[in-house]
């Protein structure tokens, strides 16, 4: 079996696992966009705060917060993922994951960088690649060329499959 066909196996093989999973995977990205709109007038995400106490702050009008419980609770739940993660972005979360999970495929670990309008992890060792863009992951091995870039379905559903 080559490496992009059990990668490929793998991914529908997660896909039946998950099923019709309910819960949506906190994302670091929509965290930072809704603290920027919903936060940021009074805090700043380099505050040492225990931002986990969000939703009670909420709940309880702390400081007048309570007119924000108009937000979700996955709403709440990005912002404080994304509080903890403030450096970080779901593709890197992913690909950090990845590189964890799946080192036969994807070694050594490496650091992403922008090419030809994805985010990109090459791995010299294994001659693979796993990039991102719109929101959708992909993979290429290097090895086997003619197979072209391999999508693997969106960001937002391996979050979910990680446990991200
Ligand atoms: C209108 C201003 C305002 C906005 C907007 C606001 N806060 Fe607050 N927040 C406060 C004030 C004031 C306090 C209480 C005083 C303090 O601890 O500095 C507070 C306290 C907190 C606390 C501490 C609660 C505790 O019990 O320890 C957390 C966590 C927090 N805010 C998170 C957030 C998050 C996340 C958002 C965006 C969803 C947000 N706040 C939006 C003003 C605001």
């Amino acid at each position: 079996m080559t490496k992009k066909l059990k990668l490929a196996a793998l991914v529908v093989a997660s896909a039946c696992a998950t099923g019709a999973a309910v819960s949506q995977a906190a994302s670091v990205d929509a965290g930072k966009t809704a603290f920027a709109s919903n936060c940021a007038s009074c805090h700043s995400p380099s505050e040492r705060r225990a931002w986990s106490n969000t939703s009670s702050a909420i709940r309880k009008n702390t400081g007048g917060m309570g007119y924000l419980s108009y937000l979700s609770a996955t709403e709440v739940l990005d912002i404080t993922t994304y509080l903890a993660n403030p450096t970080t972005t779901d593709a890197d979360r992913l690909f950090n994951w990845a590189e964890a999970n799946y080192p036969s495929l994807l070694a050594p670990r490496a650091t992403s960088q922008s090419l030809a309008g994805y985010l990109v992890r090459y791995y010299s060792q294994t001659n693979t690649y796993v990039g991102t863009a719109n929101g959708q992951l992909y993979f290429f091995d290097a090895n086997h060329p003619a197979a072209g870039i391999v999508p693997l379905g969106s960001v937002s559903s391996w979050l979910n499959t990680a446990g991200l």
